[in-house]
């Protein structure tokens, strides 16, 4: 069995369409969902989708204790879906390239601290970028930087928002996030 973690701090989208696309498998598991957001959404949906929520502190989760907690639950992968706080080095050196991200941008672009969410979406429409896309990463000890294992695109189009912009990526977010995933434990 294949034990995956899955941090997050928001709505939970990608969480729910990772779940939903293992849901009948034999081979892998969720073990658990780490959130530092006591209002996220995504909360809601671990508790629907039966995973245990484990809840953290800044304190808490910058502390080796948490990355001892990690290492105890023998994961094959820690999956990073909406996460917004940085991962502390200890974590990132126990599992190395066992941790990956998604980004809603073409990295390098409009990446690092500050761009997440809507806001990427927005300075990527004020540029009026002819593309923009996601980026499946793996996470190392600087935001947004670690070996990129998946790029794909879209076609900003004429009179795009921020919103448009944002459905556009999640379509993306939604066929490629699960897959990845699944290639990554059964095929590298
Ligand atoms: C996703 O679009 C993800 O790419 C982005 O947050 C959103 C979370 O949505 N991640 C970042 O911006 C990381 N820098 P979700 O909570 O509905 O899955």
């Amino acid at each position: 069995m294949k034990r995956l973690s899955i941090f997050v701090s928001g709505n939970g989208t990608n969480l729910q369409r990772i779940a939903e696309f293992f849901k009948n498998s034999k081979e892998v598991e969720i073990v658990n969902v780490v959130c530092n957001n006591p209002k996220a959404y995504a909360i809601e949906r671990a508790k629907n989708l039966g995973i245990p929520v484990r809840m953290v502190t800044k304190a808490e989760f910058n502390s080796p204790e948490f990355t001892k907690e990690m290492v105890d639950l023998d994961l094959d992968l820690i999956v990073l879906a909406g996460f917004l706080w940085k991962i502390p080095a200890s974590l990132i050196q126990v599992y190395p390239h066992h941790i990956i991200n998604i980004h809603p941008a073409l990295l390098p672009k409009y990446g690092g601290k500050g761009f997440y969410g809507e806001h990427v979406h927005e300075a990527v429409v004020a540029a009026k970028e002819p593309f923009s896309g996601i980026t499946i990463h793996y996470v190392d000890e600087i935001y947004d930087n670690g070996e990129t294992i998946l790029q794909a695109y879209v076609t900003l189009s004429e009179g795009e928002t921020p919103d448009t912009l944002a459905a556009k990526i999640h379509k993306l977010e939604q066929a490629y996030f699960p897959v990845t995933i699944q290639q990554l434990l059964f095929w590298s």
